[in-house]
């Protein structure tokens, strides 16, 4: 989604605006765009391809400044148009960029209009700076405070003026904006990622803040008004997280981390104790009588599965729903009912309201997992568990999502130790499971030659089922949403019981079905949905494990994984679909880190 940099320092900072611009690309965007101070004044260059091309037009102009704004942008209000791309100016005399939306922007562009404002874009922020523009009388800070307090929605800002050419003023409401404190000067961005070259200490801001940034000096001011301290705050991004190495995508290069991930995450776990997720959760979990589910995307299929594992190993009633319809329905809710979010990069508009919502019925037994500390989910919620997937660059969530599962198969076991359902037996081997998941990973990311065969046939069809039951349901969802999100290849998933009651009307000689069958109580049940597609001519991909009964044949194809893994083997079977819908997509020429219209971090409704 949109990304954010600024930067106001000694020496020219064009080049670290294009880096930082060129660091949050994993976001999603479709336009992007500098401004600067310069010598000849306020300048701005955009464009509607990639940050690269914007890079050679500054540099063929020779733009050069110490003070300046960038921007990344994802379309909500107006197409992908130069004239819709930010920066977006004022009068010629003030820039602002903006993540966010903002709601009461029609109201807001009557008014300016009428007080002589000319539109050019169809954004939303061109009123934020308008409006700005319209309060300054010589102090910008003082204009973007007043300016903020009339906004209605989500932002953050950077924003400049010509008359001020060594300072930046940035502000934030619902959207992530941190100020990076470097030797050169400061900084600021919508995520570390952008200025992890620049700066060695970062400042998050808070809700409602407003910050001010020369060179040498920080102001921030709380929405009280009142000067504030935050605490800076060491952020350690591996430069490894941003560079390809040998693969050839992010999405590759993050599907072959899961091992090592999945050994971070659980961390040489050696019992299943409340203080996994922090120092709060025995009392947070202590008396629950069910668990609520909150998420989006991916995560909501994480969530999914963990419902499995929280039936039945904590033998604790579990819903699961998605975050942007539960944040608008009037939930039945219980002082016992442990409510459990479940994101990535902790700033999903959805799940993030959500969680305050529930919050705000009362619901005071939050748990987030989440990948990212410093996240708006993680500061709301007492109890937490962090996965350590890392920086995820890809767009479509791979590693993050199998820390995830993990997590949550942690939070089932230490629930069900809690809860009396877990003996000290069971407890060790799903210690000595959980422990050679890592090594398990490795033996099926091997399976790579095998998928890349399958991804060859499957790229030249336009639709695809994907049939799961049980556990591995999910796991088909998770597989036919990596499928379409990163090949544009229209893929739905069903429980196989489903299919005879409709989609078995698709199934044709064109249809592929790709199933899951392991080998375990649903494996004779699978059989038979497998020959209800055979009988109508559909091709099938199955997803098997070495034991289990089916062979390959005519029109059915199976590759094998090591073995049949218990509870863990959802764990195990999203790798071979994520390696599918990620060689699909190279043969079908995507692109795959960006897939069209999408964004990695989704901070708006
Ligand atoms: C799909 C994908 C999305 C995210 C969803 C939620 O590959 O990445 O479906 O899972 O946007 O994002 P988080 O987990 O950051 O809340």
């Amino acid at each position: 989604m949109c990304g954010i940099v600024g930067a106001v320092a000694r020496e020219n900072i064009v080049p670290v605006l294009v880096e930082g611009l060129r660091r949050l690309e994993y976001r999603g965007y479709d336009s992007c765009g500098v401004a600067v101070n310069s010598k000849r004044g306020l300048e701005r260059m955009r464009s509607i391809e990639r940050v690269s091309h914007l890079d050679s037009s500054l540099r063929r102009a020779r733009l050069e400044s110490t003070s300046g704004i960038a921007h990344t942008r994802w379309a909500t209000h107006g197409a992908p148009e130069i004239r819709n791309a930010h920066p977006m100016f004022s009068c010629d005399a003030l820039a602002v960029v903006h993540n966010g939306i903002i709601e009461n922007y029609e109201s807001l562009r009557e008014e300016l209009s009428d007080a002589g404002y000319a539109f050019v874009s169809q954004t939303d922020t061109e009123v934020i700076a308008h409006l700005i523009h319209s309060l300054y009388d010589g102090d910008l800070f003082a204009a973007v405070r007043e300016a903020v307090q009339r906004l209605r929605g989500a932002y953050a800002i950077a924003v400049v003026h010509e008359d001020a050419p060594h300072i930046i003023v940035g502000a934030r409401e619902g959207s992530p904006l941190i100020i990076g404190a470097g030797a050169e000067g400061n900084f600021l961005a919508s995520d570390a990622l952008a200025l992890t070259d620049q700066a060695e200490h970062f400042l998050f801001l808070d809700e409602g803040d407003v910050c001010e940034l020369t060179r040498d000096t920080i102001r921030i001011v709380a929405r009280n008004g009142e000067p504030v301290d935050r605490q800076p705050q060491q952020v350690r991004i591996a430069n490894s997280a941003v560079e390809l190495g040998s693969y050839q995508h992010y999405m590759q290069k993050e599907i072959f981390e899961q091992p090592g991930v999945v050994a971070a995450t659980t961390n040489g776990v050696e019992a299943f104790v409340p203080e996994l997720f922090g120092d709060a959760a025995a009392a947070t979990f202590d008396g629950i009588e069910s668990v609520q589910i909150l998420a989006c995307g991916t995560s909501y299929y994480a969530g999914l599965v963990a419902k499995y594992w929280l039936e039945s190993i904590a033998k604790i009633k579990t819903d699961v729903e998605i975050a942007s319809e539960y944040r608008y329905r009037e939930p039945m809710t219980s002082s016992r009912t442990l409510v459990v979010t479940i994101s990535q990069s902790g700033e999903t508009a959805d799940t993030l309201a959500a969680l305050k919502y529930t919050q705000s019925l009362g619901q005071t037994r939050t748990l987030t997992v989440c990948n990212v500390a410093s996240s708006a989910m993680v500061q709301l919620c007492g109890t937490r568990f962090l996965t350590q997937a890392g920086q995820e660059v890809g767009v479509a969530s791979t590693k993050a999502f199998t820390a995830q599962l993990v997590a949550l198969f942690m939070l089932a076991v230490t629930l069900g130790r809690q809860r009396g359902h877990v003996s000290a037996l069971h407890e060790s081997r799903y210690l000595q499971q959980l422990n050679g998941l890592p090594q398990m990973l490795t033996s099926t990311l091997a399976l790579e030659p095998q998928i890349v065969a399958w991804s060859a046939r499957l790229a030249t069809r336009e639709n695809a089922l994907f049939l799961g039951r049980g556990l591995q349901y999910p796991i088909a969802l998770e597989g036919a949403l990596k499928l379409k999100e990163i090949s544009y290849i229209h893929a739905e998933a069903y429980p196989a019981g489903e299919l005879k009651h409709g989609p078995l009307a698709l199934v044709t000689e064109t249809m592929p079905v790709i199933a899951i069958v392991p080998d375990d109580d649903m494996q004779e049940k699978m059989k038979s949905n497998i020959q209800e597609v055979r009988a109508r001519g559909g091709e099938l991909f199955v997803l098997a494990d070495k034991d289990t009964q089916i062979e390959s044949e005519e029109g059915i194809h199976v590759i094998r994984l090591p073995a049949h893994y218990g509870p863990l083997s959802p764990v195990l079977y999203t790798v071979p679909l994520q390696l599918l819908a990620y060689h699909t997509a190279c043969a079908r020429g995507a692109d795959i880190d960006k897939p069209r219209n999408l964004a990695k971090s989704v901070t708006v409704e």
